[in-house]
C-alpha cells in the first residue's frame, strides 16, 4: 500500500515508546495498512517522544489533569488529520467514556498480560506471585471498561524459575513489538 493510502494512524504513549517505535518501523512496510500521522503524549518526558521528534511524526503532549478540556481538544487535533485508528502503547492514562464513545472500534490497546488475567497495573509481577506457568501480552479493542474490549490477538510467554518482574517484562515486551502489527495486519485483512 502506498502512503497516502494508508489509515491515518495516532499513537498514544506515557513512556519509553518501545513500542511506538515498532508500530512505526512496520507502518513503513509497503504492507502496513497503517502511516502514523500522531503521537500523543500525557507526560512531557517520557522517552517516546525523542523518537516521534527526531522522525519528525507531529507531536503533540497534553496534560491530562483537566481531561475533559484535553480531550476534546484531542478530538479536533484528530479530526484535523483525518486520524482513523488510535494505538495506546503504552499511554497509562484512563480515556473517558465519552472519548472511546466517539472513537468506537478505532481505539486499540496492548497490555502486558493473557486478559481478562490481569487487568490494570503490576501484571508481572501478580502473574509471578500467583506461580502462573504462562503469562504474555494482548491487543484489544478498547472499550468503556479498563482492559476489556473485544480481544483481536494475543501472546502466551512461559514464566521461568528464576524470573523476576523485570526479566519477564523484558521478554514480554519482546513479544509486544511482534504482537502489535500482527493484530493490526490481522484487522484490516
Ligand atoms: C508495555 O509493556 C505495555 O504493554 C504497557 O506499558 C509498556 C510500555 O512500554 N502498557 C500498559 O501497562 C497499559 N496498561 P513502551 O513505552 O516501551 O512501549
Amino acid at each position: 500500500m502506498i502512503g497516502t493510502n494508508k489509515i491515518k494512524t495516532a499513537v498514544f504513549i506515557s513512556g519509553t515508546g518501545s513500542n511506538l517505535k515498532a508500530l512505526y518501523k512496520f507502518s513503513l512496510k509497503k504492507k502496513s495498512p497503517i502511516k502514523i500521522n500522531l503521537v500523543i503524549s500525557n507526560y512531557k518526558n517520557a522517552k517516546g517522544l525523542l523518537f516521534s521528534k527526531k522522525k519528525k511524526i507531529n507531536t503533540k503532549i497534553f496534560n491530562f489533569n483537566k481531561m475533559i478540556l484535553i480531550e476534546n481538544k484531542i478530538l479536533k487535533e484528530l479530526k484535523k488529520r483525518k486520524i482513523k485508528l488510535i494505538c495506546l502503547a503504552g499511554f497509562m492514562k484512563i480515556l473517558s467514556k465519552n472519548f472511546i464513545k466517539k472513537f468506537k472500534g478505532k481505539i486499540i490497546n496492548i497490555h502486558p498480560s493473557l486478559l481478562p488475567k490481569y487487568k490494570g497495573l503490576n501484571t508481572h509481577q501478580r502473574a509471578i506471585h500467583n506461580k502462573d506457568k504462562f503469562s504474555g501480552c494482548t491487543v484489544h479493542f478498547v472499550n468503556q471498561k479498563l482492559d476489556s474490549g473485544k480481544i483481536i490477538l494475543q501472546k502466551k510467554v512461559k514464566i521461568l524459575k528464576l524470573d523476576t518482574s523485570k526479566s519477564l517484562a523484558k521478554r514480554i515486551l519482546k513479544e509486544e513489538h511482534k504482537l502489535f502489527p500482527k493484530a493490526i495486519m490481522k484487522m484490516y485483512s
